[in-house]
């Protein structure tokens, strides 16, 4: 399901809508779930790796920089930045939009006993770390569904952050990813995205292009992945 390029795939929309909606029907009370062979603690609201496989495949195919630096970007119930962590990253920065998520974040930090080596930070983005912070990789599991201009109301908070969690109206967030990803890099920084063919792989491509980088994917689920082809890509600056 390859996006034109040339406004939101429908199908995409109507996957990504499912997905808020069960989510937002099927966890509406603090609950639990079992990844990676660990449990983890979900709050409603948050993003939940149950009803998708990105949070799993992506989680099992980054490269985590061993007695690096780790920045995620959108940590949301923690999966990936307490595995980053568990595996031997020796800084491990967390960031995400949605106040649930990084609490949810800190949770599953505190539940694994890596509180001391994970730092959690709210806001859009980037928006929150100190500016001289630097990273050897970072990463987004990405709402990667462009639902149009502002994709229709929406009045309930749970939604709303649910709908944040899949859909990038316009690609305004994956644009200032790619903006402000390069004064966040150390020298032989590694900028990655998790993204998928619900994505406009196009719009992404202009945008890339835009910052200065080109894409390079580096692993890919195929569609044996619930009819969802997850893409692991690296954003490569245009010089190297
Ligand atoms: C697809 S979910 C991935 C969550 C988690 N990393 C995982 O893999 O389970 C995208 C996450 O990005 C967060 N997010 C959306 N827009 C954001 C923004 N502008 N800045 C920071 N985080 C954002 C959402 O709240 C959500 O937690």
């Amino acid at each position: 399901m390859v996006s034109s390029g040339t406004g939101p795939s429908k199908g995409a929309v109507v996957r990504g809508t499912w997905l808020v909606s069960s989510t937002a029907a099927g966890v509406t009370e603090p609950t639990t779930f079992q990844l990676q062979g660990r449990q983890w603690d979900l709050l409603p609201g948050v993003f939940a790796p149950t009803y998708c496989a990105s949070t799993g495949f992506f989680t099992e195919s980054i490269p985590f920089p061993v007695g690096g630096s780790f920045l995620e970007v959108g940590s949301g119930a923690g999966v990936t930045t307490v595995t980053a962590a568990a595996k031997g990253c020796a800084r491990v920065v967390a960031t995400d939009i949605s106040a649930a998520a990084v609490e949810n974040t800190r949770l599953n930090a505190a539940r694994h006993g890596l509180s001391d080596r994970i730092e959690l930070y709210l806001g859009d983005v980037f928006d929150g770390l100190e500016p001289e912070e630097r990273f050897d990789l970072i990463f987004w599991n990405s709402p990667f569904i462009d639902s149009g201009a502002d994709g229709r109301p929406v009045h309930d908070d749970t939604r709303q952050r649910l709908r944040q969690a899949v859909f990038d109206p316009g690609y305004r967030a994956h644009e200032r990813y790619l903006a402000g990803a390069g004064a966040r890099l150390t020298a032989a920084g590694r900028l990655l995205l998790g993204f998928s063919d619900l994505g406009d792989r196009d719009m992404l491509r202009r945008l890339a292009t835009g910052a200065g980088y080109r894409i390079s994917t580096l692993r890919t689920s195929g569609d044996l992945v619930r009819g969802i082809d997850y893409q692991l890509l690296e954003l490569v600056p245009d010089d190297q």
